[in-house]
């Protein structure tokens, strides 16, 4: 099992920005995808604290997708699936077999500014077809303002991760308004967590 120091620290307060997000339908089951769910850790923890939300967990790493295979297995997790094979970069049809109209929630955590900008482009055109009607997609990370990275340390963060990798970086929330707006999504809260990190929900209309 892989463990993530980050997703130790930052899943109890994501939790609670979900459990919050999702209570209106907290009467029935629900279906959430994960899209880029590394480790694991944090599918299991909203699988334990959010039972009305069966989970689908995916990641384009094998190594990703047999660590979330063990926390299934450790937990004996019974509203987590076995996870799938699935680059958000790719059309939605190529998401391993989901259906559109078929998803209550879709989370991206810490995805988007660790992939290139097709990958940005995959997550709300797939959100804006899997999703039902009011389904709910919500990304947290940390982002550009109208192209303006502040404070220093998110600069050097995107610095950091650029050069790792010239297609990553702080995506642009007004980009990623405008994505969303072209998948028939809307942007509707935009949540302030620890260390300069941001939750967006974004809204299927
Ligand atoms: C920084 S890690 C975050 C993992 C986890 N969500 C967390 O916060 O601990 C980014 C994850 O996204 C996955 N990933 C990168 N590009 C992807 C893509 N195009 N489609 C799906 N997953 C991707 C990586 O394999 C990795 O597991």
């Amino acid at each position: 099992m892989l463990v993530s120091p980050q997703a130790e620290r930052n899943w109890e307060s994501l939790c609670s920005v979900l459990e919050e997000v999702l209570e209106e339908q907290s009467h029935r089951q629900l279906f959430g995808l994960e899209l880029g769910s590394g480790t694991g850790q944090h599918v299991i923890r909203f699988a334990q604290k959010i039972p009305f939300v069966t989970w689908q967990p995916s990641d384009i790493k094998q190594e990703s997708r047999d660590s979330i295979k063990a926390y299934i297995a450790a937990t004996n997790a019974k509203t987590v699936l076995q996870p799938v094979h699935l680059d958000a970069s790719e059309p939605w049809e190529k998401w391993a077999g989901l259906h559109n109209n078929s998803c209550d929630v879709i989370i991206a955590i810490n995805l988007l500014q660790y992939s290139s900008f097709k990958t940005a482009q995959g997550v709300f055109s797939g959100a804006g077809q899997l999703l039902k009607q009011n389904g709910l997609l919500m990304t947290y990370g940390v982002y550009a303002i109208n192209g303006i990275i502040t404070p220093s340390c998110n600069e050097r963060l995107d610095a950091e991760l650029r050069q790792l990798n010239p297609d990553w970086g702080l995506p642009d929330i007004d980009v990623l308004r405008q994505l969303a707006y072209g998948s028939g999504l809307r942007m509707e809260r935009m949540i302030e967590m620890d260390d300069y990190y941001k939750c967006l929900v974004f809204r299927k209309l």
